[in-house]
């Protein structure tokens, strides 16, 4: 496959984004109903609070449409620990390098406030086989298996990447700027 020309990233949530990260997550067909609700849940709550949620947002769009998101934030009561929340990529874009795009931008990001563990759950389905290839292949390692977490036979795999902070002052000021504009 090509890889996707004329890719744009955006930061800040608007209202639209609602029907289309309702239509994006359904038509990935790996998400349980309850699980495409809290994916919307989390982006209203951005839209309703702003930054104090918590979640921070990144889309990735091709020209209006949005062909990928993913939501992140600082883990609540950790010093330097991060949570991937959602990733996703519509089929019709997939396999051309905008998970690939997003994950480094959400890293880049992350090491701008300080750089940590940067966790990603998932499940042990078959259908995310190639979800948890994805992460294996950014460099994520898997750190934990939780057995039946989620239901009998769907275990929680947990993967974790370490973020290193910024060195240098060119890194670190590019770094700021970078974290500046990508704010939630
Ligand atoms: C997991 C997911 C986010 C990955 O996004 P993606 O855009 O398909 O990922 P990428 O294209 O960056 O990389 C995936 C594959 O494309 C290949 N690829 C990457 N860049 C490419 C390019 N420029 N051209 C062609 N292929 C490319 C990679 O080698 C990789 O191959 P593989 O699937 O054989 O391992 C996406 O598949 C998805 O939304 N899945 C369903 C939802 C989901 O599982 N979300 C995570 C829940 S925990």
């Amino acid at each position: 496959m090509t890889p996707l020309r004329r890719l744009h990233f955006r930061t800040q949530p608007k209202a639209a984004d609602a029907p289309a990260l309702r239509r994006l997550v359904a038509a990935t067909g790996v998400f349980y109903p309850q699980e495409r609700a809290v994916a919307l849940e989390l982006l209203e709550a951005r839209l309703a609070q702003g930054r104090k949620c918590g979640y921070s947002f990144l889309f990735a769009e091709q020209g209006a449409e949005v062909v990928g998101y993913a939501a992140w934030g600082r883990t609540p009561l950790t010093q330097r620990t991060f949570d991937l929340y959602w990733i996703a990529v519509a089929p019709a874009a997939q396999g051309r390098g905008v998970g690939s795009a997003l994950l480094r931008v959400v890293e880049q990001a992350v090491a701008a406030r300080g750089g940590g563990n940067l966790i990603i759950e998932t499940s042990s389905r078959p259908v995310y086989v190639r979800t948890r290839r994805f992460y294996r292949e950014a460099g994520y390692r898997q750190v934990a298996r939780l057995r039946d977490f989620y239901a009998p036979g769907d275990h929680k795999v947990m993967f974790c990447k370490v973020i290193a902070a910024p060195t240098g002052r060119r890194q670190a000021a590019r770094a700021r700027r970078r974290s500046a504009a990508s704010k939630p």
